[in-house]
Formats: C-alpha cells, sequence, structure tokens
C-alpha cells in the first residue's frame, strides 16, 4: 500500500474514533426475555397491568416484591428501585423503573426515563445492561426512545478530558422488533445533530472562531450537504453591513455560513441561527464575570441549525432545508464598532448602534435577507440566544417563540411537548416597534429600557423577516447547562435539533 493511502486511512480511523468518543454506548434490539447480563431494567407501570414479572424465577419475584413493598415503590413516573445481588439470577442488579401510566408517555418522557437509568449506571463497573420492555402495548415505540434518551445523556466532550465512565453495551427487549430498529436509527440521527451542536457550544471561543466553525461545517460535504461559506471580502462585496459591523472588532473575520440539504423539490425552509462565537459585548462591555464568562457559547443558534442539518441529512429526509448562519466574534478594540455608530444592513435600513451588545439582531438581520434573497423559502425560523429579558420571563423550562402564524405556533408548540423543549409564545406587538425609532437612523437597536426586551428585539428582526411565515425562536439560557439534567450532561445542550428535527419530519396537524 503506498505512504499517501495508508495516511488517508489512519485518518480515517481516527474520524471514526473521534465520533465513537463522543458517544460509545452500544445498543442492540431483540424479541427476547433472556435475563442473561449484569444489570437487569424492568418496568412498572402505576396501574400495573402492562406489565408483570412472571417470567423470573419464583424467588426473584418475591424479592422483588418485597423490595417494592418496604420501599413504598408505586411505579410512579420516574421512581427508580435498586435491587442488589437478586437471587436466583445471574444478574448483579435489578433497576426497577416506574414508568406511571403508559398511555400518557411523550417520547420526551420516555427519553426522561432513558437519561434518569444511564445516570443511575453511569458508576456501575459492570458492562452489560438487559432492559425488558415488552408489555408496553401503549408505547410501542418505548424500546428504541428509551435508547435515545440513555444515549443523550451519555454524552461527553472529551476534547480536553478523557471520560473515565464504563461504557455499556444495552440489549433492549422490544416486541416490535423492526419498528423500534428503524425508529431508533432516525433517532440516531438526530443524536448525531445533537452531538455535533453540543461539540460546537463546548468548544471554548479561542477554538470555535468563525473560521473553524466554517470548517466544521464544510465535514457535512459528506453527506451531500452543500457548503458554501463567505468570506468577508464576500460580506463587503454583497453590502451585509451589519454582519460586518459587529465582526469588525475582532482579528478573526466574520464569515457567512450556508449548508443546504436539498431533500426535496419544495421551496427550501430556512433556519437562520445567531453565530456570535464570542460575546463580549464590545464597547458595552459584559459587566460581571458570569455573564461575560458563558458568552463562548452565544452561537448555539447557529450549533443548533447546523445540527438539525446533519440530522435530516443522515437521515436522508425528504425536506428541502437550509440552514445560514452569520458568524462574528463581538469584541472591544481599536476596530471595533463604537456606540452610537450608524450601520447600513443588506436590506438598506440603518441602524443607530446605541448598544454594541444588542449584536444578535444586526447579524440575524443579514442573515434573515440573505435567506430571503438567495432562496426564495416557504418559511424562516430564526435560532438565537437574544435576549436577558427572554431569561428573566421564561427561565429555561420555555423557549420564546415569536411569531405571527397561528400554524407555526401549533406546530412548535407540539413539537415541543413531544421531545421535552418547550416553547411558549410572546407577543409581537407594533407598540414594540415604535421603541426601536431612531433620531438620525432607520431604526436603533435597542428599545425602551429596562422593558420588553425580548419583543423589543423580536421587532428588530421583524424588520428583515419579509413576507413569508417567520418565527423567531429565543434559546437565551438554554445553550449551556450547569448541572446534569435528565437528557442533557452539564454542558451544552444542543437544544432546538430535536425539537426542528421533530417538527421537519412529523407530519403536521393540520388546523
Ligand atoms: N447574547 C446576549 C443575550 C444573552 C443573555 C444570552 C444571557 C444568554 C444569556 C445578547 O447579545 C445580549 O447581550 N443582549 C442584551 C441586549 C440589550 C443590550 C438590549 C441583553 O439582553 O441584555
Ligand atoms: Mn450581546
Ligand atoms: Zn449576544
Amino acid at each position: 500500500m503506498k505512504n499517501k493511502n495508508k495516511f488517508l486511512l489512519s485518518v480515517m480511523a481516527l474520524a471514526c474514533l473521534n465520533s465513537l468518543n463522543a458517544n460509545a454506548e452500544t445498543f442492540s434490539f431483540d424479541t427476547r426475555n433472556s435475563l442473561n447480563s449484569d444489570t437487569l431494567v424492568l418496568f412498572h407501570s402505576a396501574d400495573s397491568t402492562t406489565y408483570s414479572l412472571d417470567f423470573l424465577p419464583q424467588s426473584t419475584q418475591d424479592q422483588l416484591n418485597l423490595a417494592v413493598a418496604d420501599n413504598s415503590f408505586s411505579g410512579k413516573r420516574g421512581e427508580v428501585l435498586e435491587i442488589l445481588v437478586p437471587s436466583e439470577i445471574d444478574a448483579k442488579r435489578v433497576l426497577l423503573v416506574g414508568i406511571g401510566d403508559a398511555k400518557t408517555l411523550t417520547p420526551g418522557e420516555i427519553n426522561t426515563l432513558g437519561g434518569n437509568i444511564a445516570a443511575k449506571l453511569e458508576t456501575v463497573p459492570q458492562a452489560t445492561v438487559r432492559v425488558l420492555t415488552q408489555g408496553l402495548n401503549n408505547a410501542p415505540l418505548f424500546g428504541s426512545e428509551l435508547a435515545h434518551g440513555i444515549e443523550l445523556r451519555s454524552y461527553r466532550y472529551t476534547q480536553f478530558k478523557a471520560s473515565n465512565r464504563v461504557e455499556k453495551n444495552y440489549q433492549i427487549g422490544v416486541d416490535d422488533l423492526s419498528l423500534n430498529q428503524k425508529h431508533h436509527k432516525n433517532l440516531q440521527a438526530v443524536e448525531a445533530g445533537v452531538f455535533l451542536a453540543r461539540d460546537l457550544t463546548n468548544a471554548p471561543a479561542g477554538n470555535m472562531y468563525p473560521e473553524s466553525f466554517a470548517n466544521e461545517a464544510r465535514k457535512l460535504k459528506s453527506l451531500g450537504v452543500k457548503v458554501t461559506v463567505l468570506e468577508a471580502k464576500d460580506i463587503e462585496r454583497l453590502n451585509l453591513g451589519a454582519l460586518a459591523a459587529v465582526g469588525k472588532g475582532s482579528e478573526r473575520p466574520p464569515k457567512l455560513v450556508v449548508a443546504h440539504w436539498p431533500g426535496s423539490k419544495d421551496a427550501p425552509i430556512a433556519l437562520v441561527g445567531k453565530g456570535i462565537t464570542f460575546d463580549s459585548g464590545g464597547y458595552n462591555i459584559k459587566a460581571t464575570g458570569t455573564s461575560i464568562a458563558r458568552m463562548k457559547s452565544d452561537m448555539a443558534g447557529a450549533a443548533t441549525v447546523l445540527g438539525t442539518v446533519k440530522a435530516m441529512a443522515i437521515q436522508k429526509a425528504p425536506v428541502n432545508l437550509v440552514a445560514i448562519m452569520p458568524m462574528a466574534e463581538n469584541m472591544v478594540s481599536g476596530h471595533a464598532m463604537i456606540p452610537g455608530d450608524v450601520i447600513t444592513t443588506a436590506q438598506g435600513l440603518t441602524v443607530e448602534v446605541l448598544n454594541t451588545d444588542a449584536e444578535g439582531r444586526l447579524v440575524l438581520a443579514d442573515g434573515l435577507w440573505y435567506a430571503r434573497e438567495n432562496y426564495r423559502p416557504s418559511v424562516i425560523i430564526d435560532v438565537a440566544t437574544l435576549t436577558g429579558s427572554k431569561v428573566s420571563a421564561l427561565g429555561t423550562v420555555y423557549a420564546g417563540l415569536f411569531t405571527d402564524s397561528e400554524q407555526l405556533v401549533q406546530q412548535l408548540t407540539f413539537a415541543g411537548q413531544q421531545v421535552g423543549e418547550k416553547v411558549w409564545r410572546l407577543p409581537l406587538d407594533q407598540a414594540y416597534d415604535d421603541e426601536l425609532k431612531s433620531t438620525i437612523a432607520d431604526l436603533k437597536n435597542t428599545g425602551k429600557e429596562g422593558s420588553a426586551g425580548a419583543s423589543a428585539a423580536a421587532m428588530f428582526l421583524k424588520r428583515f423577516a419579509g413576507d413569508q411565515p417567520w418565527a423567531h425562536l429565543d434559546i437565551a439560557g438554554h445553550a449551556l447547562t450547569a448541572t446534569d439534567t435528565a437528557v442533557v450532561p452539564a454542558g451544552a445542550t444542543g437544544y432546538g435539533v430535536r425539537l426542528l428535527s421533530t417538527w421537519l419530519t412529523q407530519p403536521k396537524a393540520q388546523n
């Protein structure tokens, strides 16, 4: 073999290792009732009509029933009872997991159960886990959705620190094998999208800047995604003046990254993601250490829309999807925007920049314009860590949804409920637009001090969103989690990939 080929092969092997690293659990599905494993996971519903422990040896059943009685385990959703060294079977432990009423389980709630199981088993030294989901007739996809939750929770960012946990080998017993295997394949595509978004967001700003983000996007070409990158000179030439202005304070030039998955002949759906790889605030510098330290995550919107494109491309989903990612680093320097500067957007509107920290709406203005001008999309959804005001209003329980389309409210709310990435509608109103009046330009980039900042920002975006249906998702607060949650270990969340992937691939209920 030629040396060059050898080199290529080892690079490919490394690339495979890398993707394995992100998630090294293995999963297989079967229809057996076998108990042969280190850990046995069984489910118990509140009404206990959907499942019985009949297949276990009598003495094991007695032991479990005793443990259930002693610990007042009722089968409530999320309850976990751990029984060590059960009698007569080979398993070292049994996890009995409460599922509540199986009829009312959403996929997201099943994912949560999976996440809880992964967390419970994290420090367990034995590798094999046998999960028996047979008999849950009200939830035919229980096994594959459970695997999804386990995998989402098992993600680790291993760029700078090795993960030392024992990787598990899950064997999941199901009733309908092909149904679950097929569904699990699609869920794994979504996971790949979530993990890409998490990797991009976890990466420190010193590593993840417009150029390196563009390079990560280019890797999707191998999946059939068309990736184009506008360089600083293109941004200048096309008069994307707002993106240029936000980026000009940095040593690292801005880019506009486009990733297009042409999976159908329909008019494209455009996703526009805010890509501020670091938001210092600019001259309106973020004053507290805690507010500035998290701002490597201000490109989470861009990460989410790129992750969604990856999920669709792996699935070969029949959707025509284009992601537009205006990327810039908002810095302080002799080249940076000066508070009070007036800039000209690609659409032609002039903006008085009264606060250099309200930079997200600026780059999105040019991103929205670019999406409309070049793709004539049937619908645009933008995703952005846009305002602290949104965090005050909704915390991280809901993302803020702004749209005039009742249909998008209904569809996105439903998709969010399904996967547990919930959205809540907040108002778009002309009164908030009135607050954006500037004395010397077409508009200013801030609303009224201390009032309804999320809606003012949304009305700013609306000026650039065009006539087709448009929705804005303010995901401020969602990009990073300080503590482990059910399906997300501490760190970047990849929030929105599951919501948008579900919205894109589920038949949409008509209203
Ligand atoms: N990236 C921030 C918004 C943000 C805040 C995200 C907290 C995540 C957590 C955004 O660029 C910003 O600084 N917004 C300002 C706008 C204001 C100056 C009008 C804000 O919300 O304070
Ligand atoms: Mn800012
Ligand atoms: Zn920002």
